[in-house]
């Protein structure tokens, strides 16, 4: 079972920060998982559309310019990253998930990944892009088949692991409430991934291992590195 570190060690240090990205190199975590919104073609690694949550600045993204966001700190003393600087700072020392927060995003991030890639120590198989926004998932599978999609939901839809078959996915991104057996096996028999979200008690972990779910996303990946250390 992978463990993904979510929106950075998140746990442990502001989330989608860089020095959240620096805790989970140092865990050896097996991948990365951040979030992406694109303001004036930036690519910034922010949850929120609004700022308040974790910045001290209020409003929203696109009432500011990409220069004054840049002003703004992430949390941890250093500006909200650019998708260019987390890929700077984790340099293929792990697998990276990018989730897509917003229908601007897709393009950038496919040009941005292609950089990584030739300028930087990435392989194409270490990155996998996931959205809540499926439309957007069947467009990077067409434009960009080398790069692995993951379909993100947050209920329980009536036949979801065809349906992420049919937009080409690699793996399914499902909520911790909705994860089951039959699921499970539904989505192996496909040819696909579960990645599940976002697991930070160790009774869980112990039993997504139990049920065989490819990966989980936690705040708190040391626990679940150890439990995985433990148990294999
Ligand atoms: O990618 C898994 C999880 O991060 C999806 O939900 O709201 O935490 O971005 P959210
Ligand atoms: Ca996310």
């Amino acid at each position: 079972m992978l463990v993904i570190a979510h929106r950075g060690a998140s746990g442990y240090a502001p989330e989608n920060s860089l020095t959240a990205i620096a805790k989970a190199i140092e865990m050896q975590v097996d991948a990365i998982e951040i979030d992406l919104h694109c303001i004036e073609g930036e690519l910034l690694v922010i949850h929120d559309r609004w700022l308040h949550r974790t910045t001290r600045a209020s409003g929203q993204l696109r009432d500011y310019s990409l220069e004054a966001l840049r002003q703004i700190d992430a949390g941890d003393g250093h500006p909200i990253p650019t998708l260019w600087e987390v890929l700077s700072l984790i340099d293929g020392q792990t697998d990276l998930n990018l989730e897509l927060k917003c229908e601007n995003a897709l393009l950038p991030t496919l040009k941005t990944l292609d950089r990584a890639v030739t300028e930087q120590n990435f392989t194409p198989g270490q990155f996998l892009i996931s959205s809540f926004n499926h439309h957007l998932l069947n467009e990077s599978v067409t434009i960009q088949p080398k790069y692995a999609t993951g379909a993100l939901t947050a209920s329980c839809p009536i036949d979801y692991a065809t349906f992420a078959q049919t937009l080409g996915c690699y793996a399914i991104h499902l909520d911790i409430d909705f994860v089951n057996q039959a699921f499970v096996k539904d989505a192996h028999q496909r040819g696909l991934k579960v990645f599940v979200y976002t697991v930070d008690e160790p009774a869980d972990i112990a039993f997504l291992e139990e049920l065989g779910v490819d990966g989980i996303f936690s705040n708190y990946p040391d626990r679940a590195l150890h439990s995985v250390k433990q148990s294999g």
